[in-house]
């Protein structure tokens, strides 16, 4: 059973906000920011239907499929719009889709956590499923704390996933959960994103590694095959210490966090995105996603781009 990536899109809002602004507000620095994070500014506004509708249309439009060629749509996120209905049928209702639509929560890890769940679908006889990744987390920063607020930020990034019996682009996933650690990084019904940085940091270093170790020996390839890390993007220093660990060049690695921020399950696909449009991704090439998040959840996928 194969997978193809047929086409690719992403979106996000058009209002940056920098380091510099919200040090007006908050007792931060952009040095401080930069140095322990990588990231300089990030996007904000717009909600998790709109920002995934731009990245699903695109998507759509790169593929060159029309929305009935569409069997599925999942959207992972972790900030849907309310808690029901689902953000997934709002987006496909606007798009036009009438298949099937779910949202899908696993926090950072939500995006690998969507492709393995389309995999799956594909297995089971579907034969186009649109995966979204869209995230307004900055609707649930609270302000005035700079232990959060500085890190988040918005957008959407969108793939077209298409059944090919001839071939496969989707290797290997290795997932997992492990719910003992959930109060790490929380955020409760009115409330806002609250995370135990270090601990999170700590963890984050060591489940990467090891589900991409085992993403990497199940495909049966070796770590300086790999051309390119697509990691979720919370923090540059997670992404060094990740792939030094891996015996993986940093140069390998795609970072758009200086840019986004931490978009949650969006990070994953705007860097995907982002790498292909800058002319980073070349026909075999091997490469390696991976992310971790809230839950404590945590998911690798080893890629050979056709
Ligand atoms: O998407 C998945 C979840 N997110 C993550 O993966 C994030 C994981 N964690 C991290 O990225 C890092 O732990 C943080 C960026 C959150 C924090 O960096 P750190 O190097 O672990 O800093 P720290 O928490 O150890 O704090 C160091 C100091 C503290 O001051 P004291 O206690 O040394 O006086 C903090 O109060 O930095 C202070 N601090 C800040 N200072 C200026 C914390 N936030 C800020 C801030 N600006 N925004």
């Amino acid at each position: 059973m194969g997978v193809r990536f047929r086409g690719w899109g992403s979106a996000v809002p058009d209002r940056v906000v920098t380091n510099d602004e919200l040090s007006l507000t908050l007792d931060t620095s952009d040095a401080w920011i930069t140095e322990r994070t990588g990231i300089r500014e990030r996007r904000v506004g717009g909600s998790a239907k709109s920002l995934g509708v731009l990245a699903g249309q695109r998507a759509l439009a790169a593929s060159h499929v029309g929305v009935g060629d569409i069997d599925f749509l999942v959207v992972a996120t972790t900030t849907p719009d309310r808690i029901t209905p689902a953000t997934a049928p709002l987006i496909a209702a606007e798009m036009g889709l009438t298949c099937p639509a779910m949202d899908l929560n696993a926090a950072c890890s939500g995006f690998v956590y969507a492709l393995r769940t389309a995999h799956g679908l594909l297995e089971t006889g579907q034969r186009r499923i649109l995966v979204i990744g869209s995230e307004n987390l900055t609707r649930w920063v609270d302000w005035s704390d700079r232990n959060m607020a500085v890190l988040l930020g918005d957008g959407a990034g969108a793939v077209v996933l298409e059944y090919d019996a001839t071939g496969t682009d989707l290797l290997s996933f290795a997932l997992g959960a492990d719910g003992t650690a959930a109060d790490l990084l929380t955020c409760e019904h009115d409330g806002y994103f609250q995370m135990d940085g270090r601990e999170v940091f700590r963890r984050a270093v060591r489940v990467v590694v090891q589900s991409a170790e085992q993403a990497l020996a199940d495909a049966d390839v070796k770590a300086d095959q790999i051309s390119l890390v697509v990691p979720h993007q919370a923090n540059i220093r997670i992404i060094q210490a990740a792939t030094q660990r891996l015996g993986i060049e940093m140069e390998r690695a795609v970072v758009v966090l200086d840019r986004y921020g931490n978009t949650s399950s969006s990070s994953i696909p705007l860097a995907m995105v982002d790498a292909i449009e800058s002319g980073r991704v070349h026909t075999g090439d091997y490469a390696l996603i991976t992310g971790f998040g809230a839950g404590m959840t945590w998911a690798s996928a080893v890629v050979r781009w056709s």
